[in-house]
């Protein structure tokens, strides 16, 4: 597996990390020894570089890593590069959160992911979401705190907008930027990934598979019952139909290429700037094993322009979040 860096501490990273969300929450059930397979599996295929947040399960995702970690001992723990966040607060079964950027939750926040991680460190800490109403320079003197107690390593941002980063930056250097970016969730071009680049500060993409739309492995008629994309307006009605059909190009692209549509939407993230590091989430082996082949293939410009002209933004149908998922996004 080829690396990438994070931040400018330019800790090596592998260059597509694990998403963990779906083996706690919002795609359906998933099974904790399943996973603790997947997650092995993983590092055996080099990635190292592993999502969570505290919100994922309500932290059942943070005491799943920890688990994984304590049945490999130190020197699993050493192998990994663990990023997690906080921020978002939600009651058990409800969607619907708010965000809380306080200093004192911070820094309760943060000891409450140590112990269910079970590790003296956390080697990323994002904030989640940002509270508009909390200046972001007390958000990030918060967070340099814990860099400089020693309890979290570096520090990242989730959705917020160049400007909140810069404002940030100025404070304490912020390692990476995690935001929604996949063909059909644009909103990084140009200006995120400009930013990061002039600051040296990666970009991690969430969601790289559009929530497994871009697969074209998802029926959402056959959702479960609690799948968050029952809800998603990208999911739904007409716009599923309409996204189908990009789907279906997408299909044509990677066919001709003995590829998959998972394959060509990561190695088109990674052709996209070498600071972008996709995390893919899956529960699944085979899946992982798909997605990790994805690093050796080199797109072309030419082909990362006719993806882009297949899913340019005015073609997507829908938001990409229902209307309570928006909150606290840039
Ligand atoms: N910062 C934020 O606000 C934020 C928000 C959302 C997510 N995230 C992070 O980003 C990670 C990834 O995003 P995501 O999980 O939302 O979406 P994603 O990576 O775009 O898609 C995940 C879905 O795709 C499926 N999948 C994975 N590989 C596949 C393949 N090769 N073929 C067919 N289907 C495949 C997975 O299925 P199975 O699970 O069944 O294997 C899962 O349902 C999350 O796990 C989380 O850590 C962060």
């Amino acid at each position: 597996m080829q690396t990438r860096h994070l931040g400018s501490q330019q800790q090596p990273v592998s260059a597509l990390g694990l998403g963990c969300m779906g083996m706690s929450e919002f795609y359906g059930p998933a099974d904790d020894a399943a996973s603790l397979q997947t997650l092995a599996a993983a590092l055996d295929l080099g990635i190292n570089f592993f999502d969570s947040a505290d919100t994922y399960g309500l932290g059942h995702n943070e005491r799943l890593l920890g688990e994984f970690i304590r049945q490999g001992g130190p020197g699993r723990r050493r192998q990994m590069v663990l990023a997690t966040k906080f921020g978002i607060v939600r009651e058990v079964g409800k969607y619907e959160r708010r965000i809380d950027n306080s200093p004192d939750y911070i820094r309760q926040a943060c000891d409450a992911s140590l112990q269910r991680l079970g590790v003296e460190q956390i080697d990323l800490y994002y904030c989640h979401r940002r509270n508009p109403a909390v200046p972001v320079e007390e958000t990030v003197a918060a967070m340099a705190a814990l860099v400089a107690a020693g309890k979290v390593r570096q520090i990242g941002l989730s959705e917020v907008s160049p400007e909140t980063l810069r404002r940030a930056h100025a404070v304490h250097p912020i390692a990476a930027v995690q935001s929604e970016y996949s063909l059909w969730s644009r909103d990084p071009e140009p200006g995120m990934l400009a930013a990061c680049a002039e600051l040296g500060v990666s970009f991690v993409a969430y969601s790289p598979l559009g929530r497994a739309f871009l697969t074209g492995a998802v029926d959402s008629s056959q959702l479960a019952e609690g799948d968050f994309r029952k809800n998603n307006p990208r999911f739904v009605g007409q716009a599923e139909q309409i996204n189908r059909e990009l789907v279906a190009e997408l299909q044509g692209f990677a066919a001709a290429r003995h590829l998959t549509n998972a394959q060509v939407a990561l190695a088109w993230l990674l052709a996209k700037h070498p600071q972008v590091i996709p995390i893919p989430g899956t529960r699944r082996i085979a899946y992982l094993q798909q997605n990790a082949a994805a690093t050796d293939y080199v797109m072309s410009p030419a082909e990362v322009a006719e993806l882009d002209r297949i899913f340019a933004v005015e073609r997507v149908a829908g938001s990409r979040y229902p209307e309570a998922g928006m909150v606290g996004i840039e």
